[in-house]
């Protein structure tokens, strides 16, 4: 898949209209599909994955598989089969990997069939602000060896297999409890991993595993334990089913608290994004809890709040932008603590430039003062998605501005939600994509 670079998104501001109204489907969860694809290696055939989202991080995961030598078919949009048995060498393709840090996730998979991989550190430099140490520092507990090749490539093997072991997370990752997991699966005796991620996408993908012939207790908790199969393959009959995004859910729950008079969010798990509801409930915004479906209605006096970001059940990082957005409207002071990334803030120089009064008080807490009108730009000064969720967060604040707004960089926004525009428009925005 190759992401569209030259294309933006224009955009009609409600200028803090409570206009938008209708109903949206939340698509399957990005980040748990990107990690299901990887551990499609570890299957004995052909494997069918449902419900993935049709994003640009999908498409890479793909292409980088494909380039294994894995045979890759899309049966429908949402509909992957994967058959792992072609694969023909282990180096992770240099130039996909350094797009998506996610990349990184298929070295556990690979080296566990495999017994080697070679990959770049992701995403830039291998001392970056984003490292890779707890990846490494658990292969090598695992008894694999790992080599650096040069300043940026690392090769990794394990010729007899992953061994057993215990180890603990310094750092709760997401990434690292995914990947040491999917390691540890086809390994020898019993691996036990301590302070876990206890994110659902991991516990969406164990269960699955579990489901072809893994032995994994404990997802979903702080310690998870494997007992390897002894280097016997996964059965590919088990299909998977990705969960709904919590982060596109939490994504539009927010949008709805900004922009609509009714919202309804169909298709998702209230309970994955409860941190969410909590904090716009106690803010005073109107919400209707189902089974699958969440209806939010803006336009009532809400008041500020603080947030310190946190690991789930926690408020996540990745809604961290949008509610930044949403408290430029609020009326108060509000502070956000972003305890997971340092320096996740450089979307805040657009809000400033809109007409947000914020301060970076250091590269992890932000103040928010409002409520503040948001404003078009000069032509010469456009907007633009820095990442993924940056990038939702200031299209958020070109649907409540009063003015024509244009943002660049769409294709990072593409990377995690799937064909925004459309969804918009068909809650009652005017947002069109077009090329620049
Ligand atoms: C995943 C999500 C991302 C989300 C993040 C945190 C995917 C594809 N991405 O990213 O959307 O924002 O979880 O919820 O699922 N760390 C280290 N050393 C390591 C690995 C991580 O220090 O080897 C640090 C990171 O710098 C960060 C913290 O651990 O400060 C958490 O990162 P992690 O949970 O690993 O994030 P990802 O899995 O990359």
């Amino acid at each position: 898949m190759n992401p569209t670079f030259k294309e933006a998104f224009t955009i009609k501001g409600l200028a803090g209209e409570h206009k938008l109204q209708g109903t949206i489907g939340i698509h399957g969860a990005k980040n748990a599909a990107l990690k299901a694809l990887a551990a499609a290696v570890l299957f004995d055939g052909p494997v069918t994955l449902d419900n993935i989202p049709d994003t640009n991080d999908v498409g890479l995961m793909i292409d980088i598989l494909s380039k294994l030598g894995a045979k890759v078919t899309k049966q429908s949009v949402h509909t992957i089969v994967i058959d792992p048995s072609s694969i023909s060498h282990t180096a992770i393709d240099t130039e996909l990997a350094q797009n998506m840090r996610s990349s990184v996730v298929l070295t556990g998979p690979l080296l566990a069939r495999f017994g080697n991989v070679t990959f770049p550190a992701p995403g830039g430099c291998v001392i970056g602000t984003r490292p890779i140490d707890l990846f490494i520092e658990g292969y090598k507990k695992m008894g694999a060896v790992v080599d650096l090749i040069d300043d940026r490539t690392y090769s990794i093997s394990a010729p007899t297999g992953i061994q057993s072991t215990e180890l603990f997370f310094n750092i709760q990752s997401v990434g690292g409890t995914e990947t040491l997991m999917m390691a540890a699966v086809l390994g020898k005796g019993k691996t036990v991993l301590k302070n876990c991620a206890m994110e659902p996408e991991i516990v969406n993908v164990a269960e699955w595993l579990n489901a072809a012939g893994a032995h994994i207790t404990g997802a979903g908790t702080t310690t998870i334990e494997i007992e390897g199969t002894g280097g016997k393959l996964l059965n590919s009959k088990q299909s998977y089913t990705a969960i709904p995004d919590r982060i596109e859910a939490g994504s539009f729950l927010i949008l709805g608290a900004l922009c609509a008079k009714s919202l309804t969010i169909k298709n998702c798990q209230p309970k994955h994004v409860e941190s969410v509801i909590n904090v716009l409930r106690d803010s005073g915004v109107e919400m209707d809890i189902g089974v699958d479906t969440i209806t939010v209605r803006g336009g009532k006096k809400i008041k500020p709040f603080n947030i310190r970001t946190h690991e789930y059940p926690g408020f996540p990082t990745d809604l961290q932008a949008p509610i930044v957005t949403y408290l430029t409207q609020v009326e108060g002071e509000s502070m956000i603590f972003e305890t997971i990334f340092e320096g996740r803030f450089k979307y805040a120089e657009d809000l400033s430039k809109m007409g947000a009064h914020i301060t970076i008080m250091n590269p992890r807490e932000i103040l928010i003062k409002g409520p503040t009108p948001l404003v078009q730009l000069p032509e010469m000064d456009e907007l633009r998605a820095h990442d993924i969720r940056a990038g939702f967060a200031i299209v958020l604040a070109a649907l409540v501005g009063t003015g024509s707004f244009k943002v660049h960089n769409v294709h990072l926004i593409d990377r995690g939600y799937e064909k925004l525009e459309e969804q918009l428009t068909a809650l009652g925005a005017e947002v069109k994509r077009i090329p620049v």
